[in-house]
């Protein structure tokens, strides 16, 4: 299994391990993350979920040849496949989610920080959303929320460039909460989750609910719409050439579209 899961001190945690493809993430893990974050939401033993991956490596983001085979994975609706299950049951998840972000954090590596509540991040980590250059759209609200996050112009370096970006940019650009050495970023992580065993679990609840309130909506449309796109594009001979370039390491060659 490439998701582990484990219940300890109040803390549910979330475990990307697929090192050997650089925790890449397929359409069965992200069944098996969104199967987990219910299980976590339903459970009143549980009062904060940790989300981690392995040393040197959060996640490169949707395993690329699931993308070439499965598209998002969901058939004839994308808003019914695992990844957008997984990107709900995130956004819905009414417990405090806590990333450490033990290495690179590529694609939805990077964009599903951006609906965690707390985000540590390795002294090693490099983080990018290179959804454009892979000829797809930006996906999960980022398109709406990291120009809401730093602005048009350094989200438009993010998004639109694709440019990978060092730990300490995500904190100064509000992706993330702190940078902590490549050895520590977990154990710091898993105690900030433990601080929430001695909070009330009800007021944290409502609190949080109210801070994502406001922008619940608007974050449910932007990913339907995003979706829709992003489902096209994957099948669109730009996002072909990205594909296999990748496969074939080798630099992409746009030139003929
Ligand atoms: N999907 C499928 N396989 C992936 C993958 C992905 N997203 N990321 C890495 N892999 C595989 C590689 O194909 C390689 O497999 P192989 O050993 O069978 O050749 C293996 O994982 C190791 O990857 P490699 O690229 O050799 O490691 P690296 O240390 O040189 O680079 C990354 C690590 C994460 C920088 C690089 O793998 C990468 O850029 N991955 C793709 C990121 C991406 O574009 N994700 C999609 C975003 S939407």
């Amino acid at each position: 299994m490439s998701i582990k899961t484990a219940t300890l001190h109040g803390v549910a945690t979330i475990e990307i391990a697929r090192p050997e493809k650089k925790n890449a993430l397929t359409v069965a893990m992200y069944q098996a993350m969104s199967d987990a974050l219910h299980k976590a939401k339903a459970d009143p033993a549980v009062r904060a979920v940790l989300i981690t991956g392995q040393p040197g490596i959060f996640t490169s983001g949707n395993d690329i040849e699931d993308f070439m085979t499965r598209g998002t994975g969901g058939g004839s609706d994308a808003m019914e496949s695992p990844v957008f299950q997984f990107m709900r049951a995130l956004l819905e998840c009414d417990k405090p989610v806590i990333a450490a972000v033990t290495g690179a954090a590529i694609g939805i590596g990077t964009t599903l920080l951006l609906h965690c509540d707390f985000v540590y991040v390795s002294d090693e980590a490099r983080l990018a959303m290179p959804f454009v250059a892979l000829g797809l759209v930006p996906e999960f609200a980022s398109s709406l929320v990291v120009p809401q996050l730093m602005g048009h112009r350094r989200a438009a370096e993010k998004l639109l460039m694709g440019d990978p970006f060092t730990p300490e940019q995500a904190v100064e650009c509000g992706i993330a909460n702190a940078v902590l050495p490549a050895g520590e970023v977990v154990n710091h992580a898993r105690r900030i989750a433990e601080r929430f065993n001695s909070l009330p679990p009800g007021a944290v609840r409502e609190a949080k609910q109210l801070m994502r309130g406001p922008q619940h909506e608007a974050v449910l449309a932007t990913i339907a719409k995003e979706g829709a796109l992003f489902a096209q594009r994957l099948k669109s001979p730009e996002a072909m050439e990205a594909f296999q370039a990748f496969f074939q390491k080798r630099k992409p060659d746009f030139s003929k579209f």
